[in-house]
């Protein structure tokens, strides 16, 4: 890859840098990356942490895979090519929202540890939480609250996590949630405590 001074690219610093931003806001930015299964409750959970920090005054920001694939990657399938590009995108989006002091709560499946490093490894150490929302692949398909996992066994929908495509499980993950035996608010308390044990947001 040709580098940034090849391409005529400089960077620039912004007038209110992001330790501004954070100290306006009383807490840092960091991407709390949720990845699991469809139907594993990733985006459940981060609306419940978000809803919960919202209500502390923390800023916040939802990234949802159902929701961004209808507009800025709506021209991505599900390829292994086509989420891996999907998943970079996400990676350098979420970036951006950490040096803008959010708190930006990513659900997508992300299926693949690599992509997963990779959006790790473009942020500083500690502005990157993963949480792995893990429920087994029984409860998710008994869930099947889009009616997808139907469709899949069915071979309506092809290449489909968990059935016709891989999910790699995250080996040392910030967070281990099993959505499978507790609830929502459960998962969410026990990610905005791990927030707080890091110093990303202040103690209650
Ligand atoms: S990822 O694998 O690239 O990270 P992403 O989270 O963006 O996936 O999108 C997953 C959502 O797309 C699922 O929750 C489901 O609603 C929908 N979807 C449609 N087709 C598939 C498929 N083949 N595999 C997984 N999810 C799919």
């Amino acid at each position: 890859m040709t580098t940034a001074a090849d391409r005529n690219l400089t960077w620039h610093d912004h007038a209110t840098g992001r330790e501004d931003i954070e100290e306006l806001n009383n807490h840092k930015g960091a991407t709390i990356w949720f990845t699991g299964l469809s139907g594993s409750g990733k985006s459940t959970v981060a609306n419940y942490v978000s809803r919960m920090l919202h209500a502390r005054g923390i800023r916040t920001a939802i990234l949802d895979g159902d929701n961004i694939r209808q507009g800025l990657n709506s021209d991505l399938g599900f390829s292994p090519e086509d989420r891996t590009e999907n998943i970079r995108r996400i990676g350098e989006v979420s970036r951006l929202f950490t040096s803008f002091g959010i708190i930006n709560l990513v659900a997508f499946i992300s299926p693949y540890t690599a992509d997963r490093n990779r959006a790790r490894e473009i942020q500083n150490d500690g502005d990157f939480v993963e949480v792995f929302v893990d429920a087994p692949l029984a409860v998710a398909e008994d869930r099947d609250p889009k009616g997808l996992y139907k469709k899949a066994r069915a071979g309506i929908i092809p290449s489909f996590t968990g059935i016709s495509a891989p999910y790699e499980v995250p080996k040392s993950p910030e967070v281990h949630l099993h959505t499978d035996l507790q609830s929502p608010e459960e998962s969410a308390v026990e990610v905005i405590r791990v927030l707080e044990k890091m110093g990303i947001v202040p103690g209650e």
